[in-house]
């Protein structure tokens, strides 16, 4: 069988296990399988593969960067460590693959912390508000920014 053209890591932060029941007026109703099957689907069709990994620990996270560091993008929600973590953004700035983060909610319209990322620095772009949306654009945004063979502005 003919190899994928990019593996991709598709990487939740903490409490996004819990999608789908977690503030739903906030998050919605849609579960985190639901999402990674459309991202599965979505990938497969523009010749991607995604491994899919779910942690509420920053150090596992750091840790599943490290492991998977041969991979050729990134698409990250870091969850509640967009505002707090310096050491997942020394992870992605050290295996350089280029990593784009998604927000379910728009982080600019809640509390002001939120506005705050310590991880945007060192990805290509941020996609932020459009539900399970933003996974998908993320995703197409990185697989885009593989194909045409941009230069990595991190
Ligand atoms: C979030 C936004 C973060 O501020 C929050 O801590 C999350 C989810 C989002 O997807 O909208 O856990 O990353």
């Amino acid at each position: 069988m003919a190899k994928d053209l990019y593996s991709i890591l598709v990487i939740h932060g903490p409490n996004l296990n819990l999608l789908g029941t977690r503030e739903p007026e906030i998050y919605g109703n849609r579960g985190i399988v639901s999402i990674n099957d459309e991202l599965i689907e979505v990938a497969s069709r523009s010749g991607a593969s995604v491994n899919c990994f779910q942690s509420n620990s920053e150090g596992t996270i750091i840790d599943f960067i490290h492991e998977h560091r041969d991979a050729d993008g990134i698409v990250i929600n870091p969850g509640a460590y967009t505002h707090t973590s310096i050491a997942i953004r020394d992870a992605i700035s050290s295996v350089m693959i280029p990593a784009v983060e998604v927000h379910m909610s728009n982080v600019h319209r809640r509390e002001d912390f939120r506005r705050i990322s310590y991880i945007a620095p060192v990805c290509i772009g941020q996609i932020s508000g459009f539900g399970p949306l933003s996974y998908v654009l993320g995703l197409k945004a990185v697989i885009h920014y593989l194909s045409a063979g941009m230069k990595n502005n991190t």
